[in-house]
This record gives structure tokens, sequence and C-alpha cells, in this order.
């Protein structure tokens, strides 16, 4: 699928299954959810560009290179999104943070915003937009276009799993924001769950029910 990217890492699929079994406990979930964002966040910043700097090693001058361009803003979309926030911070730990707060309204069914906050600069940062799971896709396709409304022009989406119901709505809505998933799961089901998934992610990671 153009412009999807299914991330197949070996420790990435390792920690995945963990991730989906149903005995993994809370604490165990975060921790590996944890170590998955991080790798996560390794392959979505694949392509930053560098640029050189001159530097002294103890020994010599020598020519390295450095991060031009783009500073990053993570934005996590509320609440289970903040799960994978962590495993992020630890590999780009100067990253800004935003969040944005979404609920479906019960009765148009469509997102409705009820928190958000951003960078005053987001405008010129790369967004890395994260939510554990695509599912029907509406949440996150309700927060890029918020981004985009608030000036957002470079913007990656990433999730733990997809559904592929998810994948199709969101790459027509934003064919301008790569997706990177774990992986692309067989179907939504009828109460909007990704089969076999992994569950209710935010309850998976809180302990909630
Ligand atoms: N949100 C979840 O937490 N799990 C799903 O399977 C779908 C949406």
């Amino acid at each position: 699928m153009p412009n999807v990217t299914e991330l197949d890492h070996p420790l990435l699929r390792h920690k995945l299954a963990l991730l989906r079994d149903k005995t993994t406990t809370t604490g165990m979930f975060r921790q590996v959810a944890r170590e998955v964002s991080l790798l996560m966040a390794y392959e979505v910043t694949r392509d930053l560009k560098l640029e050189p700097i001159q530097i002294e090693t103890p020994l010599e001058t020598m020519q390295a290179e450095h991060l031009a361009g783009k500073k990053l803003c993570i934005v996590s979309i509320l609440r289970a999104g903040n799960g994978i926030l962590d495993g992020m911070l630890d590999l780009i730990p100067s990253a800004r943070v935003g969040h944005i707060g979404l609920y479906r309204d019960p009765t148009t069914l469509r997102p409705v915003e009820y928190y958000l906050k951003l960078p005053n600069d987001i405008a010129d940062r790369l967004v890395i937009l994260v939510d554990p799971m695509l599912a029907t896709g509406h949440s996150a396709m309700a927060a890029a276009s918020r981004l985009k409304q608030a000036g957002v022009k470079a913007m990656k989406f990433v999730c733990l799993l997809a559904a592929p119901e998810g994948v199709a709505a969101f790459t027509e809505a934003h064919p301008d924001v790569p997706v990177f998933t774990g992986a692309i799961d067989r179907q939504l089901d009828s109460h909007g769950y990704i089969r076999p998934g992994l569950g209710d992610a935010g309850d998976r990671f809180y302990g909630t029910r």
C-alpha cells in the first residue's frame, strides 16, 4: 500500500506478540509497549536530514554529522497515545510534545475535540502523530486535520496495530501523511475492535476495564 510501512524488525514482531497475549500483565504491557515505541521511533526517523559539523575528539578535529532541518514534535491522541509517548521520548528526548483529546459524539458518531495543547511553533516542526490503534481511523483523521489547521506541513502517523479499514480511510483522507504500523491485522469487528488485535489499548495500558 502506498505510503504505509508495516515494520518487520524481528524484535518488534516478537514484542508485538507479547502485547497481543491476553496473559501479559499491565506492568509488562506498559514496559513492552515502551520498547516497541522506541523501535518505531527509530524507524520513523530514518529519513531525518543530517548536516556536517566540525567537532574535536580527544585526539583530533573531525567532520561529524548532526541533525539538521525541522525539529520534532510528538502529538499524542489521548488517552492511549500517551502509552507510546515515553518510548518515543526515550529515543528523542528533546522532542516537543502535544496532546489532542477527542471523543465520539454518540449521535453523529463523529469525533469531537475536548482538549488541545500544542507547542506554539508546531507549524515549523515535523509532527509524529501517535495512537496505538488505527481502527476506524476517525480519531486519527480528525487529529491530522486539526494539526493541518494549526499549520503543520510535515506529519507522520505511528500506531502499534492497524485495521485494513482504518488504513484505507486514513490514507484516502491524508495521502500526504505516511503511516507506520507494527502490523495490519485482519479486520475491524462490529464493535470497532481490531481483530485479532490486542484488545482495548487504553485498558491494557492503564489496567482499567
Ligand atoms: N481501540 C482499541 O483500543 N482497540 C481496538 O481494537 C480498536 C480501537
